[in-house]
């Protein structure tokens, strides 16, 4: 069950058929364009979505708000410092500028990141570098416990002769979004280490789901069964050179990242680039009050119970997606579920983005958003007006916020998910009437292929 009780709420929306159905098109089929107010249960993302504490609440009240040296900054440092192990730190007002700080003071132009998945933001800091972004994942299924591991005899082959540039990272990304949440496990990051220490290569964490990782290592790792999550966690970051983070996940914030290193040099030249574009070093484009939320968030967030809650009801879920009759991604992480559309609606063709279609018609069989991840928005655009090239899957990602909504807001998702599954075969695919030349998915206008 839950681990909390609840002490504030929020009336969500139950717009009618009619309403959904006039909606969509007004939105151009597009759930980015659908306002809040007509989505009854909204899974697009974890990040900044999550419910605070009663505890976080009154750190708000805590806030100092000086400029320069606030006491909010040193209680967040803290609590990041006795987290990661990394002396400097530095706070950010989101995750992709922290990846955008560090990478571009990392990296130089020719230089290689070789990841298990660069997340979409991560790859575009790295080509914002001049460098090259390399993801070298392990092949994912349900019967492996580690799908996010990098492929070690593929990174050892780019160590030695990458053929494009100088390996100068390793971006390890806990847990591996873009990968359908999957988990890495501790060895496969000592293995990393050990290859790093042997090329001279920095290994970095994207550590936005950091506890998630730990706890699913605790689940899935029989010698780490009797580990505490936060343990597991240190353990992870000793092994890093450093690490940066989206606070809007793990850090339980609804703002906020951070970036934290080992090497004082790249912290002073970090802390150089952020003063051109967040501010002083020791808010990083935060209020302090946010930085006292986001400090005790990181506190809270590996309690195992809560973590416990957080996996079994994604598992749950899963399992209740599954029974209805969708294609569900095995085994199920901690922050989402993810539904194969390819499987589900073999009719469509992923050039008519079966990802988009599945995605709409849970909105219209009962104001559920969730998130495509199909080829609308990883496919390739040809410049020269040529057809698309599509992504490699097809997947709908039903994301959770923490802490926000029940078993029973579950339940309805799966009937809703039922209903739209029966009638899968008469789902309609979808057209690009208007679209962006970079980043189409958040504004392009679709329409049914009838
Ligand atoms: N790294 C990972 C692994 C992420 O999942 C995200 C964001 C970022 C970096 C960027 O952080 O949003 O704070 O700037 N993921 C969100 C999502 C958007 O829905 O998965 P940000």
């Amino acid at each position: 069950m839950e681990p909390f009780r609840i002490k504030a709420v929020e009336p969500i929306p139950f717009p009618t058929s009619e309403e959904r159905r006039t909606m969509l098109s007004n939105a151009g089929y597009n759930l980015f364009r659908v306002p809040a107010r007509m989505i009854t249960i909204d899974l697009l993302t974890d990040s900044g979505t999550s419910a605070m504490s009663a505890e976080q609440w009154a750190a708000l009240f805590r806030g100092d708000e000086s400029y320069a040296g606030a006491r909010s900054f040193e209680r967040f440092e803290s609590v990041v410092e006795e987290l990661t192990g990394f002396p400097e730190v530095i706070p950010a007002h989101q995750g992709r500028v922290a990846e955008r700080i560090l990478l571009t003071s990392a990296l130089s132009p020719g230089d290689v990141s070789v990841s298990n998945t660069h997340f979409d933001t991560t790859r575009a800091s790295v080509e914002a570098a001049g460098a090259i972004a390399v993801d070298l994942p392990v092949e994912q299924n349900a019967s492996k416990p580690f799908g996010g591991d990098i492929d070690l005899v593929a990174l050892n082959e780019h160590l030695h002769e990458s053929g494009v540039g100088r390996v100068r990272c390793v971006v390890l990304t806990i847990t591996n979004n873009a990968g359908g949440g999957q988990p890495v496990s501790p060895a496969n990051v000592a293995a990393v280490r050990e290859l790093c220490d042997r090329h001279g290569v920095m290994l970095l964490l994207d550590a936005s789901r950091f506890a998630e990782n730990a706890y699913l290592v605790t689940q899935r790792d029989q010698s780490y069964a009797n580990s505490a999550p936060r343990d597991v966690a240190r353990a992870t970051f000793a092994m890093a050179d450093g690490c940066w983070a989206s606070l809007k996940k793990d850090g339980i914030g609804n703002i906020g990242g951070m970036i934290a290193v080992r090497d004082a040099d790249l912290a002073r030249a970090c802390r150089n680039r952020l003063i051109e574009t967040e501010g002083f070093p020791t808010y990083g484009g935060l209020a302090g009050r946010d930085l006292d939320a986001l400090a005790q968030g990181l506190r809270e967030v590996t309690d195992p119970d809560y973590l416990r809650y957080r996996a079994e009801s994604a598992r749950w879920f899963g399992d209740q997606l599954a029974a209805a009759g969708l294609p569900v991604v095995e085994p199920t992480g901690c922050h989402a579920v993810y539904i194969d559309a390819r499987l589900l609606l073999p009719h469509i063709s992923a050039l008519a983005f079966p990802a988009t279609a599945l995605a709409n018609e849970l909105y219209l069989a009962g104001a559920i958003r969730g998130c495509d991840l199909g080829t609308l928005v990883f496919g390739r655009v040809d410049p020269s007006g040529g057809p698309d090239v599509a992504a490699p899957r097809e997947l709908v990602r039903l994301t959770l916020p923490r802490r926000v909504y029940t078993k029973s807001h579950l339940e309805y998702v799966a009937e809703v998910a039922a209903r739209v599954a029966s009638k899968a075969a008469e789902v309609p695919g979808y057209r690009i009437v208007e679209q962006a030349g970079t980043l189409r998915h958040f504004t392009a206008v679709l329409a049914p292929l009838s």
